[in-house]
């Protein structure tokens, strides 16, 4: 099955869907990865603070399939937003990986509380030019963040990865980003295990095609025009999951899904996040 590619405004592609691993441990990041790769993934976003990238880079190698092939992206944690410390970050990153570049380098969360982040958007705006990643975005921006890094730079962020689902879909965000040329990222596109799938609104549409609430959830990503990358530990979950690319949901089903946003953030606030 074809998964479409978008093209960012960098000129890079990237595969519109990919696999997660937040809290995927240790023990099940190299089998899972592998069992993505051979069900045919082949976009993963991970991040230093998931801990698990050499198990990530380790599934990579070990698949043998070209590093062309691939598209990985990986994050700046939150308490290395300083030029310095977001070198060594990228660097120990991409050694943790056993990559010589990342397609994609994100600003994980903004933290505007520390007044960092333009900085941060510094380094990675290098770490581009050196090569270190092809692309450069962030996550957990909102409209005042996105300004705040065009203006002092000129360069607009690939991507924004923020929390979406149906019953948390941003409409106002995702045209924001739309505006700017920014291409949406979806993190928690099933609602991260909450009860999301449950949500009668969703189990209706799944009947009516046929499809798991899973599929349906992603399908309606993919049409909105989202960039997904749903997490699973579990092999037929992860089979499940990529089978989304030979059906299609009405403009009425679109609709139906796009009424079940209730505003309900599951995450952390962007503007009270303060872990570092
Ligand atoms: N930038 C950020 O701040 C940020 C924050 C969170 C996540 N992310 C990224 O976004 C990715 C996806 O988000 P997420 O992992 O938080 O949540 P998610 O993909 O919405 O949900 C993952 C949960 O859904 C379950 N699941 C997966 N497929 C399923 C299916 N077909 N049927 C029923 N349940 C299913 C998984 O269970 P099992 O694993 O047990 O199968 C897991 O509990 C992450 O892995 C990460 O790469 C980024």
């Amino acid at each position: 099955m074809n998964v479409p590619h978008l093209t960012l405004n960098d000129g890079h592609e990237i595969p519109q869907f990919g696999f997660g691993v937040f809290k995927v441990s240790n023990d099940d990041i190299v089998a899972s990865v592998r069992t993505a790769l051979e069900a045919g993934y082949r976009h993963i976003d991970t991040a230093a603070v998931y801990g698990n990238e050499a198990g990530v880079g380790q599934a990579i190698r070990e698949s043998g399939i070209p590093r062309e092939d691939l598209f990985v992206t990986t994050k700046l944690w939150n308490d290395s937003q300083t030029p310095g410390k977001a070198r060594a970050a990228i660097e120990e990153s991409l050694t943790r990986l056993g990559l010589d570049h990342v397609d994609l380098y994100l600003i994980h969360w903004p933290q505007p509380m520390f007044g960092e982040y333009v900085g941060a958007w510094e380094s990675l705006i290098a770490f581009r030019d050196e090569g270190l990643t092809t692309s450069i975005g962030v996550s957990n921006f909102n409209a005042d963040h996105l300004d705040a890094v065009i203006a002092a730079t000129d360069v607009v962020p690939a991507v924004n990865q923020i929390e979406l689902h149906p019953t948390f879909a941003q409409p106002d965000l995702v045209a924001y980003d739309e505006s700017l040329g920014i291409r949406t990222e979806a993190w928690g596109p099933l609602g991260q295990g909450r009860g999301e799938l449950d949500e009668p609104g969703i189990v209706a549409v799944a009947a009516e095609v046929g499809r798991t609430p899973a599929q349906v959830t992603l399908r309606w990503h993919i049409q909105r025009g989202i960039i997904v990358f749903p997490k699973s530990v579990t092999p037929h979950r992860i089979e499940e999951n990529f089978a989304i690319f030979d059906f299609e949901l009405t403009d009425a089903q679109m609709a139906a899904m796009d009424a079940l946003d209730a505003g309900r953030r599951g995450g952390a606030d962007p503007l009270a996040f303060t872990a570092r």
